[in-house]
């Protein structure tokens, strides 16, 4: 039997096409354009991703046995905000979780509402990124069109909404809403009402794994299949980890995406008691603590081809020796910072230039500052004695060995290398399988499919050099801070 997992990313869609052992058969992949229509602002067209995804499917079927496709989910980019109106049309581009442009509501969630209530209701504070700040922005600067708002829904969940009629999320991206009681896994009615929203506006809330319908009959014939049946999925963040093997106690994976993401699993509930990692539902029925940065290997897109502009990133890298020894540093804020700062304002520096800096000082100087601001959220989780002394990784930016070895040593930590590196969509076909009962838990299809194929250790000596970088760079945000605010309010 086959099962597709589809990540709704925030670069493209990416469709593979599984079988019940666990190798891919067929990966397909569909970009779509982001657009920034105001500093810090961050927006998607959801028409695109169905269309794109429609279109990745065709392709990724074209020349397979139709017949054996069984199940489908998904892992999609968390926290955007996606509204229809009572005829399903969707009414505004979706508001996407690296937007920045809640500073004020999320100031009102966290200091008027208080910090208390929302960890007590929903085991976290707000961010900028979340989706109940959105809501209130909504409130605030559409009201015509909030008042016409039917459903809210996630980025994967439109597509599942398109696909199966089935108004349906899953506990581990609604965690992201700032509307989830995360503990008890549920809506919380709070929320609702604190933001004056209806429950039904909500969608049904499902375990990841679990079934929530089929394809419709038109989507089906369409696409050639049979009964195809969808299961709810996960965030992208929680398919990755699946897709990794990260789950049960303890384990640790790093995402180097577009955005970048320390995740925590754990065998039960707990809250970081400053709220700095956000504690947010697993995939597999237990709960994670997350550190994410907005910007990770987009900001060595930015630079290699934005300001490069060269596409040649093997060839941009190659000139870089001196692990360790770099004298620029880099504040990797390009959309503002959610862990651990909680700050849209803030943005990207370099500092530490001379007349000898060369071009590849700055290419590492973007790598380093990536690395030592995934290490922010590493040492939160460290002063909560969460012991890291390995972590697997996934994502974009873990294709590149220097990248790798250059966040082994500025975390102190072995980085673990999957065979397969295709993140949430394996997750999201993972998912399928155990809710169609190919495998008996997710624990299970992990131990038959998740297999490492490198380990990259740190050098004690690169890493006593990194450490002592790592304390110069915790200095610079703090340091920039009331100039960030002061570049904010000149805007
Ligand atoms: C996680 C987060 C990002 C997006 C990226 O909290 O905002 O990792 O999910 O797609």
């Amino acid at each position: 039997m086959y099962y597709i997992g589809v990540d709704l990313g925030t670069s493209s869609v990416k469709l593979i096409l599984m079988d019940a052992g666990g190798d891919i058969i067929k990966s397909v992949s569909k970009s779509y354009p982001l657009s920034f229509p105001r500093s810090g602002w961050s927006e998607q067209d959801p028409y695109q991703w169905f269309d794109r995804t429609m279109e990745g499917l065709h392709e990724l079927l074209d020349g397979t046995d139709r017949s054996l496709v069984r199940g489908m989910s998904f892992g999609g980019q968390m926290h955007g905000l996606v509204v229809l109106d009572e005829d399903d049309r969707v009414l505004r581009p979706a508001i996407l979780w690296n937007d920045g442009r809640t500073g004020k509501e999320t100031d009102y969630l966290n200091d008027t509402v208080g910090k208390d209530f929302l960890s007590a209701h929903t085991a976290n504070i707000a961010f900028a990124g979340f989706t109940a700040p959105k809501i209130l922005w909504m409130r605030e600067n559409e009201p015509e069109l909030f008042k016409r708002i039917r459903k809210i829904m996630l980025p994967k969940d439109y597509l599942q909404y398109r696909l199966t009629g089935v108004f349906a999320t899953d506990v581990s991206d609604a965690s992201g809403m700032l509307l989830l009681d995360v503990k008890n896994r549920a809506w919380s009615d709070e929320m609702i009402r604190l933001l004056q929203i209806e429950k039904d506006m909500l969608p049904g809330l499902y375990e990841s794994s679990e079934i929530t319908g089929k394809l419709l009959p038109g989507i089906a014939q369409e696409l050639g299949l049979k009964e195809v049946y969808v299961t709810a999925g996960a965030g992208d963040n929680a398919a990755a980890a699946v897709g990794t093997g990260t789950i049960g106690e303890g384990r640790c994976n790093i995402s180097l995406g577009t955005s970048g993401t320390v995740f925590i699993s754990s065998g039960s509930f707990r809250v970081d008691g400053n709220n700095a990692l956000h504690s947010f539902c697993h995939a597999d029925g237990s709960w994670h603590l997350m550190g994410c940065m907005l910007s990770a290997a987009s900001c060595l897109k930015w630079w290699t081809e934005e300001i490069l502009k060269s596409p040649d990133y093997d060839g941009e890298q190659k000139d870089i020796r001196d692990l360790g020894k770099n004298e620029v540093y880099f504040l990797p804020y390009l959309m503002g910072e959610r862990s651990p700062h909680n700050d849209p304002y803030a943005r990207g520096v370099f500092a530490g230039m001379t007349m000898n800096t060369k071009r590849e000082d700055m290419m590492q100087a973007v790598m380093e500052g990536v690395a030592f601001a995934l290490r922010d959220s590493v040492e939160v989780a460290r002063s909560l004695g969460i012991d890291i002394p390995v972590t697997r990784i996934c994502g974009g930016g873990s294709k590149s060995r220097l990248w790798v070895r250059i966040l082994a040593n500025v975390l102190g930590i072995e980085v673990e290398i999957p065979e397969l590196d295709e993140g949430p969509g394996l997750g999201a076909a993972i998912l399928a399988a155990v809710a169609l009962g190919e495998y008996a838990s997710i624990e299970e299809a992990c131990k038959k499919i998740v297999r490492v194929k490198e380990r990259i250790a740190p050098d004690p000596v690169l890493t006593e050099l990194y450490d002592r970088k790592y304390k110069v760079f915790k200095e610079l945000y703090p340091a920039m801070k009331p100039a960030f605010t002061l570049m904010h309010d000149a805007l």
